[in-house]
């Protein structure tokens, strides 16, 4: 079974704050770092790394070249990203003392996806075939309609949440991987169990993942809940934190068939990228997730 991923690829400017900056204020960070980015590529390396046969779809302009050679050496099938003459998206990143983060984004080349593009992205899939979205790359909802078309199993992080998501054709997703925030605004509910419930009643046929931070993560489907507590580590750069879980998420759920198994590497996979500085360079192998004693 293949994946797609079809997102974003960004250059992320990592800045250390002491604190977020706050309006009006000029405050010198204390250290800059460069790191491929981005939470199309972030989920690609993850799947990879969890060990899913993985295909990138996206855009990068000719300062991008960095991004693909990641996604390459990482084990992610990479022929399916187009060059185009935009620059390449990126983010500007604070991570404050606590390893929180604030980003900025500029979407770039992951904004120009054409419709002719997804038609020949497409053609390379069949029906069982696995599609990862996040909301960094125009025409989301297109790809969704297309791909549901064919049969494909839609997967879909609705990150970052905006108005955007709510246009989406939603009932042809399959599975949902949100953060409580997320869900609270695609929801209007602000308590776990009635966001799980919410969604449940909208998409009744959709399995959903919801993670709620320190108190861990949930799957909830039409049957079942099981729920999955965090594995505490000393945070020092929360980024693609989420992108790992998702990525660790669906890969082990493909290979070994179980919700139970997948929660579990997630959460021990997004515990290590979250004690690492960086996006990509943060998400864990295989073998370390499994020989990491956490
Ligand atoms: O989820 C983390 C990612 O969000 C960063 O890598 C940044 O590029 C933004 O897209």
């Amino acid at each position: 079974m293949k994946v797609l991923n079809f997102g974003s690829l960004n250059l992320d400017l990592v800045y250390q704050m002491e604190h977020f900056i706050r309006a009006g204020e000029t405050f010198a960070a204390s250290r800059l770092d460069k790191f491929p980015g981005g939470k199309g590529l972030n989920q690609s390396i993850a799947l990879a790394r969890a060990g899913a046969e993985v295909y990138h779809g996206g855009n990068v302009g000719p300062d991008g070249e960095v991004l693909v050679e990641t996604l390459g050496n990482a084990g992610v099938d990479t022929r399916l990203i187009r060059r185009v003459e935009e620059v390449t998206g990126h983010a500007v990143i604070q991570v404050d003392s606590r390893g929180d983060n604030s980003i900025i984004l500029y979407g770039g080349a992951n904004m120009r996806v054409t419709s002719g593009q997804i038609d020949q992205v497409l053609e390379e899939f069949a029906p069982g075939d696995y599609l990862i979205l996040q909301n960094e790359i125009n025409r989301v909802g297109e790809i969704i309609e297309k791909a549901f078309e064919k049969g494909m199993l839609i997967v879909l992080n609705p990150s970052p949440m905006n108005e955007e998501i709510r246009k989406l054709p939603l009932e042809k997703v399959s599975f949902f991987l949100l953060n409580e925030i997320e869900g609270e605004e695609l929801t209007g509910k602000r308590e776990p169990g009635e966001i799980l419930e919410e969604l449940l009643i909208r998409y009744p046929h959709a399995r959903i993942v919801l993670t709620l931070g320190e108190k861990g993560s949930v799957y909830a489907d039409a049957e079942k809940r099981i729920y999955q507590d965090i594995y505490k580590v000393e945070a020092v750069d929360t980024t693609a934190a989420g992108d790992t879980f998702t990525g660790y998420f669906i890969s082990t759920l493909i290979r070994t068939g179980s919700c139970q198994k997948a929660l579990d590497m997630a959460a021990r996979a997004s515990a290590i990228a979250v004690s690492r500085k960086g996006a990509a360079p943060s998400i864990p192998t295989l073998d370390e997730v499994c020989g990491a004693g956490i």
